[in-house]
C-alpha cells in the first residue's frame, strides 16, 4: 500500500537515512510502497537522495522549501496533497543550530534559529496534523534532541527551541490522541552529521551515526497501528559528550 511520508531535512545527516531506511524498507515489509517527500533548501543534496532512495524502488519526490517560510509550508503541503491525494506520516527533521558562548549570540543567531525549529516545526505540523485529525489517522516524528531536556553551555538559544519543540510535542499528544494519530518525540544525543562541522577524531569515534537514529524511527512507524511509541531517546554509550 503506498504511504506518504514528508521528510523534512532529507538531504543530510538523520533526515537522510531516515528517507533511505524507509527505503530499504520497500523490499523487506510486506506491502510496504512509500513515497518519500524530501524536503530541504538545497536541490542538489535532495536530488542525490532521491537517487539513492530509487534504487530501493522507492518512490522519491522532492520539494525544495524553507520551512522558516509558512508560504512554502504551504505550496509543499498542496502540492503534496493534489499529486498523492493524502499524508500518513510527517518526519518533523529539519533543524539548525549554532553553538558558541552565551555572550556571542546574535539576535542573527535568535532569529534564524526560531524560524527553523520552533516557527516552521509548528506551522507545518499544524497544516499536515489538519489532514491526519480528518482521516484519523497519522503519525508525526518529531526528532528534537537530548537538548529539549537537559542544557548544554554552548547551546543556549538551541536549547530554548529544542525545549519548545518538546512543549509542541506534548500538546500534540493532547489532539493526537483524540483521532488515532501517533507522536513520537526521538531524542538524540550526539550524532556524527554536517551539523556539527569539523570535531576531534577522539569526538567522532564515540558519536552515534545518522542510521543509528533512523532504524529505530522506522522501527516505531512498522509498530502495529494500536501501539505509538512515544519516545526514543538515544545516546553515545559514554553518554553525552556536549558540555
Ligand atoms: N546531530 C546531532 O547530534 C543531533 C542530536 C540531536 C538532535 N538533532 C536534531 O536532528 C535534526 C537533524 O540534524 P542533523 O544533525 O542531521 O543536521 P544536518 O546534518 O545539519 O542536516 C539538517 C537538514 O535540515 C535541512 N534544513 C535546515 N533548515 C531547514 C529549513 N529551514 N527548511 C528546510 N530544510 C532545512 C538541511 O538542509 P538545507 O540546509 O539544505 O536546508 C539539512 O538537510 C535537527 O533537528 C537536529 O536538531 C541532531
Amino acid at each position: 500500500m503506498k504511504q506518504i511520508i514528508i521528510i523534512t531535512g532529507a538531504g543530510k545527516g538523520i533526515g537522510k537515512a531516515i528517507a533511505l531506511e524507509f527505503a530499504r524498507a520497500t523490499g523487506t515489509q510486506k506491502g510496504f510502497e512509500p513515497v518519500l517527500i524530501l524536503v530541504s533548501r538545497t536541490i542538489s543534496d535532495l536530488e542525490s537522495v532521491a537517487s539513492e532512495c530509487r534504487s530501493f524502488e522507492a518512490t522519491a519526490d522532492i520539494f525544495q522549501a524553507d520551512i522558516a517560510d509558512t508560504a512554502q509550508i504551504e505550496r509543499l503541503v498542496s502540492t503534496t496533497l493534489e499529486r498523492y491525494g493524502t499524508i500518513d506520516c510527517l518526519v518533523n527533521n529539519a533543524g539548525v543550530g549554532r553553538f558558541k558562548p552565551l555572550a556571542d549570540m546574535t539576535e542573527e543567531d535568535f532569529d534564524y534559529t526560531m524560524s527553523t525549529n520552533l516557527k516552521g516545526t509548528f506551522f507545518l505540523t499544524q497544516r499536515v496534523f489538519a489532514i491526519m485529525e480528518e482521516r484519523k489517522a497519522g503519525h508525526i516524528f518529531f526528532i528534537t534532541s537530548i537538548a529539549a531536556e537537559i542544557a548544554f553551555k554552548s547551546s543556549s538559544i538551541y536549547c530554548m527551541s529544542k525545549f519548545g519543540q518538546k512543549g509542541l510535542v506534548e500538546a500534540m499528544r493532547l489532539y493526537a490522541k483524540e483521532c488515532n494519530v501517533r507522536i513520537t518525540n526521538v531524542m538524540p544525543g550526539a550524532v556524527y552529521t554536517p551539523m556539527w562541522g569539523e570535531v576531534p577524531d577522539t569526538m567522532k569515534s564515540v558519536m552515534m551515526r545518522p542510521e543509528d537514529i533512523a532504524a529505530p524511527v522506522v522501527g516505531a512507524y512498522f509498530m502495529p497501528q494500536r501501539t505509538s511509541v512515544e519516545e526514543l531517546v538515544l545516546r553515545p554509550v559514554c553518554g553525552d559528550i556536549n558540555e
